[in-house]
């Protein structure tokens, strides 16, 4: 059978539905896939009732697949993760971030040349315009390291006017040296534009890239290169990092990857999309869970506080960060490789204290009924922070230790919608549950309508309210 492609049988299946209001009955054919059988449920539409189609409401898209990929592959159940067919174990034991983005942006593994000439290329765009990196100097001393990568990333779409659809025609990603070049400046630069984020915040010269090293080596080198004249990262802590980024690349129409296809169907630049979707992994429920994790244990802080968190997180006060996925109810894999990483980080660096906090937590969660119940699993962000916390990474860099290797990812997904026949601008469809049609009243005539108008006010903002004004 064809795994990429709709199994042969796709005719043979079929689902008959009976509309009780009209009588009237359809069939529709019942496609197969690896992962889920499906219908198309623009199919639903032949069910019309008083010159409307039937559609699905589907919040949250709990049930629904919007596009067809080659990319990754997820079985929830049994905690398997692939990128295009290859485990993420053998990918982590055997290969490196480069070789991984190459995989996914490409769907094969490159040959030697191939991989030399990928590194080639990345490592000439490692050098960002010097207008971006005075623009990143300008941001607040205490500015998120998130917010400076976003508004970098879009801020560089105004340096390539050339490639941006709004600007040189739509149709302009049609051509492969094009997509190719954003893909080797974004890939290539981001390491770049996320060591300066964390420069800013230590007051530091940005770095310039090495011009040798490899991908996640110059990384970790620009983050912390001061005036020596050789600065070499620790092998191990390369290693380990490079797996973080392997496990990290890519995770199919997880909420931020979604929004990069979402973005990308308005025809917008790669470069508004990316950080388009660079603020959707910002958030606490997505990429931002690896640094509530941590401020999570800070907060229970000691052993004897886990009872009272866990009672919290069942009496619903509380949730348990870095548990639970919207498609993993099973250990999720990659949350295996990271907490044995754990243990060949703190060889070097010695023990995180909160090790011992979600090793107990991660204990007694998989024991109790309510997280059994719920098929509750420590996912990948359950120990990233600890290892991140033990490099010594301040918490608001997390999200950004994600974001670079996902955007191998983000940019896999971009390049296979730009050859997606069935690529359409996304546009949902809403239950409206408002007002009847009605008419405007004019101000004089209207009666109020108790609404609330209050915002938050800062103690300044209270002082000036007892100010006399004139
Ligand atoms: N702690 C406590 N209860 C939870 C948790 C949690 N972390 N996650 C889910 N539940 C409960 C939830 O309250 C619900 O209970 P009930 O059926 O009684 O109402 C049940 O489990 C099912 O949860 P759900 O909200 O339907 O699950 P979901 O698929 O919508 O949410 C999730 C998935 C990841 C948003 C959620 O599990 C969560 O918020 N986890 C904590 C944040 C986190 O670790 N996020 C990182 C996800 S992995 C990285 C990534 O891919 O971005």
């Amino acid at each position: 059978m064809n795994r990429l492609g709709l199994y042969a049988n796709q005719l043979a299946h079929h689902l008959t539905i009976t509309d009780n209001r009209t009588g009237k009955t359809i069939e529709i054919p019942i496609s197969t896939s690896r992962e889920s059988d499906f219908i198309h449920s623009i199919k639903l539409g032949q069910l019309q009732f008083q010159g409307q189609p039937l559609r699905v409401y589907d919040p949250g898209y709990m049930n629904t697949i919007c596009c067809t990929s080659k990319i990754s592959y997820i079985d929830g159940d049994k905690g398997i993760l692939e990128y295009r067919g290859i485990s993420i174990e053998e990918l982590a034991e055997k290969s490196t971030f480069v070789e991984v983005a190459y995989l996914l942006i490409n769907g094969e593994l490159p040959s030697k040349s191939q991989l030399q000439e990928w590194n080639e290329k990345l490592r000439k765009h490692t050098f960002i315009h010097t207008d971006a990196s005075q623009m990143m100097k300008s941001f607040r001393y205490d500015a998120h390291p998130m917010g400076m990568l976003i508004s970098t990333l879009a801020a560089i779409s105004t340096f390539h006017p050339e490639v941006n659809p709004a600007l040189a025609g739509e149709g302009i990603y049609k051509n492969q040296d094009i997509v190719n070049k954003q893909i080797y400046r974004i890939l290539g630069s981001l390491p770049t534009i996320a060591s300066n984020s964390f420069r800013n915040r230590i007051g530091r010269e940005h770095n310039m890239p090495h011009e040798n090293m490899s991908y996640v080596e110059n990384f970790l080198y620009m983050l912390d290169k001061l005036n020596e004249k050789e600065y070499k990262p620790h092998p191990k802590i390369t290693r380990a990092l490079e797996v973080l980024f392997i496990l990290h690349a890519e995770h199919e129409l997880n909420c931020s990857t979604a929004f990069v296809r979402h973005l990308s169907s308005s025809g917008v630049d790669i470069y508004t999309a990316i950080a388009g979707a660079a603020g959707a992994l910002y958030g606490p429920k997505h990429g931002g869970a690896n640094e509530a994790v941590l401020r999570m244990l800070e907060e229970i802080g000691d052993l004897k506080n886990i009872p009272q968190f866990i009672k919290d997180v069942k009496d619903r006060k509380k949730l348990l960060m870095g548990f639970g996925h919207r498609v993993y109810k099973n250990y999720d894999p990659r949350a295996k490789i990271v907490k044995q990483i754990a243990y060949q980080v703190f060889e070097i660096t010695g023990k995180e204290s909160l090790i011992e906090i979600a090793i107990e937590l991660e204990k007694i969660a998989l024991s109790d009924p309510y997280f059994i119940q719920r098929k509750l699993y420590p996912n990948v962000d359950f120990y990233s922070g600890v290892i991140y916390r033990a490099l010594g990474f301040p918490t608001d860099m997390f999200p950004v230790l994600f974001t670079i290797p996902r955007v191998a990812g983000w940019l896999a997904h971009w390049k296979e919608y730009q050859n997606d026949k069935e690529n359409n601008i996304v546009r949902p469809r809403q239950n409206y549950i408002g007002p009847e049609k009605r008419n405007y009243i004019p101000v004089e005539q209207r009666k109020e309508f108790p609404i609330y108008l209050e915002s938050n006010k800062s103690s300044r903002q209270k002082r000036r309210e007892t100010a006399t004004l004139s």
